[in-house]
């Protein structure tokens, strides 16, 4: 998809909490999500977004889902195959937690996003234009799981999807806004809440802007030193 966006537009969407429940809010309708009720009570969120240092960033969902293979908006019963593979590898415990648990939704600075099933690049073409480019990640010998990955990919990120035209809507009004010298930009939600380990690593509440924060503060750092 090409976005007449400047590529930081890119990443700073894509591990962003926050916009998912207004901006994709068709989505959100149309499945069962973490995002249900979010305007009116943000407790039902229980996944967490993650300021890893060094730029890198991520929304873990994982806190949110109570079945295996619920991000995928499916259950064991419908890929048979593939959860016979994961207990023979695993175990059967420890193949249902990793089901459970979903793939990475993580901005690896400064330009590539594990975006779950699909590897993501940002491209910059010029100041105020960019490209990101989307790769479905299938698995061999499980044709079941990998059709249900497919049309999952492009009901995200196809040209007609739900995911990617809408962000690409909000990036290219961020651009317009900016040029324009728009001074309202505000990146401070979850400040106040934040929490911080021994390795420095971030969480906070799934909407917060966290993320956003710790990929502009690299920025910064890796521009001016
Ligand atoms: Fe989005």
């Amino acid at each position: 998809h090409q976005y007449d966006a400047n590529w930081k537009m890119l990443p700073e969407n894509d591990t962003d909490g926050y916009h998912v429940g207004f901006t994709h809010q068709s989505f959100m309708r149309a499945i069962r999500s973490q995002y249900d009720s979010f305007v009116s009570d943000e407790k039902q969120i229980k996944g967490v977004i993650r300021d890893w240092g060094n730029g890198h960033t991520e929304i873990d969902f994982a806190g949110g889902y109570t079945q295996p293979l619920e991000w995928l908006g499916t259950g064991p019963d419908k890929v048979p195959d593939y959860v016979a593979a994961m207990e023979k590898s695993y175990g059967k415990e420890r193949a249902t937690e990793l089901m459970r648990l979903g793939p990475p939704h993580a901005c690896i600075w400064p330009n590539l996003f594990l975006a779950e099933m699909n590897i993501v690049i940002f491209q910059p073409l010029k100041v105020n234009q960019s490209v990101q480019w989307h790769t479905p990640m299938l698995l061999e010998g499980a044709p079941g799981l990998d059709f249900r990955l497919l049309r999952q990919s492009e009901g995200a990120l196809g040209p007609a999807s739900f995911l990617v035209a809408d962000d690409a809507s909000i990036a290219e009004r961020a651009q317009q806004a900016l040029e324009a010298g728009d001074p309202w930009c505000d990146l401070s939600r979850g400040l106040g809440r934040e929490e911080t380990d021994a390795r420095g690593v971030r969480t906070s509440h799934m909407t917060d802007e966290t993320s956003n924060r710790g990929f502009w503060q690299h920025y910064l750092h890796v521009m001016v030193g």
